[in-house]
């Protein structure tokens, strides 16, 4: 195996590699494929529903860090229960919707606080929230949603809310990072997805920056799927969007 360097590592810890597979098969192969570079893995609805808590135990024992991106939003209770078994499950991160109001949010923290109280030996997971979809644009959201205003102004407000119920950060557009930084503060977390490297295909991204530009611009962890899992050669793929990514710095 190609041996990493530190500083690939420490870049590596931000880049999070979508695993938008449909069953524990197909990501198994690009895994593999992946082998020794510590990036964050994430895992949505689609593998999840298939794959399950097993997959996800596996992944932890590989040693990745882990984005478990369930977007929950329900009542402050289910959430708090939802929450309590991720953080059992072992996590590193994941997420709720800041629509579900600060009562919800304030629910995942407890739910969370209750998991680590139950069993010291267990990780603190990051407790993210999504603001607006990058799928949601302004008409949608005025006319659909019934939410005044343009998109980036809520997706402040929602980041204040997220910050002020406890919240670690934020999943947002690699545009809106820096206003969200100097809102919520410089540690509130920026996690950003709509990353194209440059030359390669938007697929159904509108928004986007490379990896460099987005790192430069206050993003703490990139969201990379199709230029890593749709390229010939994804490792390569991969490790070049972690070069970028440095030279963003
Ligand atoms: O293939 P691509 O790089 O576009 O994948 C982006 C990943 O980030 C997908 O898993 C997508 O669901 C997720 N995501 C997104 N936009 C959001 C939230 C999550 O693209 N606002």
């Amino acid at each position: 195996m190609t041996s990493i360097s530190t500083k690939v590592t420490q870049m590596a810890q931000r880049l999070m590699v979508a695993l938008d597979y449909p069953d524990q098969a197909s990501a198994g192969e690009l895994i593999a494929q992946l082998e020794g570079i510590p990036c964050y893995m994430k895992v949505g609805m689609q593998l999840f529903y298939q794959a399950g808590p097993e997959f996800v135990r596996d992944l932890k024992s590989r040693g990745y860090s882990v984005f478990l991106d369930l977007k929950m939003h329900d009542i402050p209770n289910t959430v708090k229960g939802g929450a309590n078994s991720i953080t059992k499950l072992g996590v590193d991160m994941f997420n709720v919707h800041a629509a579900g109001g600060s009562k919800m949010m304030e629910a995942a923290i407890q739910g969370v606080e209750e998991a680590l109280a139950g069993d010291s030996s267990l990780n603190r997971p990051l407790v993210i929230a999504v603001t607006q979809l990058t799928s949601t644009d302004q008409a949608t959201m005025n006319e659909q949603i019934g939410i005044p205003g343009s998109v980036e102004d809520s997706v402040i407000r929602y980041a204040k809310l997220a910050s002020q119920a406890g919240l670690n950060g934020v999943v947002a557009s690699p545009l809106e990072a820096e206003g969200i930084k100097s809102a919520c503060g410089a540690k509130f977390k920026t996690v950003t997805p709509g990353i194209r490297p440059a030359g390669s295909a938007a697929d159904d991204q509108s928004r986007t920056k490379t990896p460099g530009q987005a790192i430069a611009g206050g993003s703490d962890y990139i969201v990379v799927g199709r230029p890593i899992t749709g390229a010939a050669d994804p490792r390569a793929a991969a490790l070049r969007i972690i070069e970028d990514m440095s030279a963003g710095i």
